[in-house]
Formats: C-alpha cells, structure tokens, sequence
C-alpha cells in the first residue's frame, strides 16, 4: 500500500480526515512531508491522553505529610561556609553540571522565536540565555574550571537556538562545553477533539514537556556523557529566570551532606489561600500537590520551632545526582493537560491567530520525578534574591519587574 492510502486509514480510524484537506494543492516536497508526520504520529498515544484527561484525576492523597526545608536566610555562617566548601569541592572537582531547559513554547509570552532569544531592555541588553551564561562564566573565573552546559530544545527551536548561539559566538564560552539535544513533541488537539494544522502540509505539534528531559537526556546519550566526565551533580532549571543562582555551592553543599539524591530550591507561599502547588510528602513520598488537600489549620501550620509546615512552592530550580537521573529515564512520567493559545489553519487554509486559549497541549513535569524517591531536600530562598522569571507582559512576571529585579540584585 502506498503512503497516502496507509495515511488515509490511519485518518479515517482516528476521525481525522481533514488533516488531508489541502492535500491535492501540496507540491510534492509538501505531500511527503505531510504523508511522513502521519505515519510518525502515534495517534492511538495522543487520543488516548486525550480521553483520559477529559476525567480529572486527582491522585489520591491519603496520607499528607510535611517536607522539611531549609532556609537559606535562616542559616548561620558557620552553616553556610560548611555548605558552600563541600559544594565548591564538587564544582573545583568538575563534578557539577548546568541543564537549562528551553524547549518550552512560551506562549503566554508570545515572543517570535526561542523564548532565550528574548532581550531583557537593560543597557546593553542581554537574551535570557546570555543572562544564564554570565553566571556560569562567573563561576567558571571564580572555580577555575569549565561547567559543562546542557540546553534541551525542541524541534521548533533547535535550529534557531544553534544558530543564535553561533550568531553570538558561544557568548564567549568554550563551545565544547555547550550541548544542545532536542527533546520529543506531541501534536496539539483542539476543543472538537481534532488535530490542527500549522501549515497546510504540517500538523501542529509541541514539545511535550519538561518532565521529558530525562528521556531526552537519555535518548541522545548525555547520561554516559556526564558520566564519562564523572558529574557528579546537576543543576535543572528553566530558561526564563533572570536572577537565579545556577551554580550555587550551598545549595549543592546541603543536598551532598544530606545523603539524598535530589532536591529544590523553593518560595515562601505568601498568601495561604491560594491556588498554588506546594511541596509535601504524599503518600510517604516527596511531591508537589494542590493545596486544595490541605485544610486550613494545615496551610498555616508551623513546627515546634517556627518552620512553616506547607508553604514551600516550586520555582523550577532542582538539583538531581547522576544516579536518580539515570534511574528515572526509565519511568514513565504522567502526562498533564494544558490549555494554550495556537496559531492554526482554518477551513479556508489560511492562518488563524487566536485570541484566547484554542488547544490541548499534553505534557510531563520534571517535578513529577520527586516521587520516585524516598526523600529529598529543600531550600527555601528569597524571591527578591531569585526569581524574577519571564512569562509574559501582564502578569506578575513581566519583562519590566524581571529587568527592575535584575538590575537590582546585579548593578
Ligand atoms: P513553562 O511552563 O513556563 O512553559 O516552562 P513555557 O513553554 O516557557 O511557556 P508557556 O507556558 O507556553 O507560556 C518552564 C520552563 O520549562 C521549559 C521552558 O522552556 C521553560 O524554560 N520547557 C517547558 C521545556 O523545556 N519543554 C517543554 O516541553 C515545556
């Protein structure tokens, strides 16, 4: 059977016809193209995340315990130098490691191209992945080594990422020491339950979230890289935080001292009735769950000696060791349902920009890989100190708080 009849079927099984709608006006580079995503795609595995996100599963949580923290403001100076010489050890011993996840979409944002291309406006101005690199050069200078730097793009924006790297020569920075791997997509569904079009030849895909890092680590062999280089830790974080601390001895410090294999910087919750996810221990093990499970003598629940019980929030910052990276490449990680904005071709073929969310996008979070392990640490810091994410121009993380923020902690 040739490619087009075995795409039809595919299809027809599927309801998804339409997706051969502007077929005959392909040229036949186009045709191929198209014919080539439709034997690609995995449609039983997207129509099945699909059916089942339709039925909110809530993962029970019978059992709610607390996560202890850490409070990077509340340690002594005798803490903090004991910290900060056995983090440094493993930085000065080449046994540190940066992964900067940047294959998100950054819709909210809706920035033409890697949302790292994106300048914060501050005399001369700086994309976010010039931002991150400034700290590891520092640390580089500071530890007299190279920190080897990991950066997950997507098939959207693995080639615009490279070649802005290239355009800005490394930034300075010794180019071996950088490494780009493409993590995987799944295509979009829009509120019929129908997959869309980006192009009339192209079915609209994305990547399928950060959770998919480990894979992709795997995948593309960095998990023998890191370990042919005998790393030993290795810092995770996404693209769009201005003010964060990526190479933060204390915080590798506490994590080696503590004998556990994975841990999260996180933020004060400030207002104890909102819908935030907070870090607890569900079920006898670490996760981030809905604060809707706690009552409210929980969200305001101190220890014997003052510690906030349930008010650690994620701020996607989180250090795993080699070996928990190479255990949870092998699990499956549980898919999530976002609502976004995307851009698609219409019935008349032609591009239709969308006001308001249009699509489901299905993804893993990293975070859903705490729950593997029988313990891990946090550390609690200050937002004023490190985050200043970017997320889009309305919101609380703005362009202009991110920038007053930056040049606050930096000038
Ligand atoms: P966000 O959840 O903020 O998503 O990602 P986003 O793609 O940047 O923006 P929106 O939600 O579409 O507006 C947090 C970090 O995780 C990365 C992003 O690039 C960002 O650095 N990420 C997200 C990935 O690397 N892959 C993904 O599939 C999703």
């Amino acid at each position: 059977m040739d490619n087009f009849l075995k795409a039809k079927n595919i299809l027809k099984k599927y309801n998804q016809e339409h997706l051969l709608n502007f077929y005959n006006e392909l040229d036949d580079v186009q045709k191929e193209f198209l014919l080539n995503q439709i034997l690609r795609i995995d449609f039983k595995q997207i129509f099945d995340l699909y059916e089942a996100s339709k039925i909110d599963e809530v993962i029970p949580c019978n059992l709610i315990e607390p996560l202890h923290y850490f409070d990077k403001t509340k340690m002594t100076c005798d803490e903090v130098n004991m910290y900060t010489q056995i983090g440094e050890e493993y930085i000065k011993r080449c046994e540190f490691a940066v992964v900067t996840m940047a294959g998100g979409q950054g819709t909210r944002l809706g920035y033409k191209g890697p949302k790292g291309t994106f300048e914060l406006d501050i005399v001369p101005k700086k994309s976010l992945f010039e931002i991150l690199c400034d700290n590891l050069k520092k640390a580089n200078k500071k530890y007299n080594v190279t920190i080897p730097w990991y950066i997950m793009t997507s098939i959207y924006n693995d080639e615009s990422t490279k070649q802005f790297f290239k355009d800005k020569n490394f930034f300075g920075y010794p180019k071996d020491s950088i490494k780009f791997f493409s993590q995987s997509q799944l295509p979009l569904i829009d509120i019929n339950g129908n997959l869309i079009l980006e192009e009339t030849y192209k079915i609209k895909e994305a990547s399928n979230g950060n959770g998919d890092v480990f894979e992709s680590l795997k995948r593309h062999n960095i998990i023998q890289d890191m370990k042919n280089k005998n790393i030993k830790w290795i810092f995770f974080s996404g693209v769009d935080n201005v003010i964060l601390d990526i190479v933060d001895p204390v915080f590798i410090g506490i994590t080696a001292d503590s004998n556990t294999l994975i841990s999260s910087k996180t933020l004060l919750k400030k207002d104890v009735n909102a819908p935030d996810w907070i870090f607890a221990r569900r079920n006898g093990k670490p996760a981030i769950i809905n604060s809707s499970h706690l009552n409210d003598d929980m969200k305001i629940a101190k220890d014997e000696n003052g510690y906030d019980l349930y008010r650690e929030i994620n701020m996607l910052a989180h250090l795993f060791n080699i070996s928990a990276i190479e255990f949870i490449a092998n699990r499956n990680f549980p898919y999530h349902r976002a609502f976004k904005k995307n851009t698609f071709v219409n019935d008349e073929g032609m591009k239709q920009i969308p006001e308001s969310p249009n699509t489901f996008k299905f993804e893993t979070f990293i975070f859903d890989a705490f729950s593997y392990f029988d313990d891990m640490i946090l550390l609690r810091v200050k937002d004023d100190d490190e985050f200043a994410p970017i997320k889009d121009f309305n919101g609380p993380h703005n362009p202009e708080i991110a920038k007053d923020m930056y040049l606050n902690k930096f000038s």
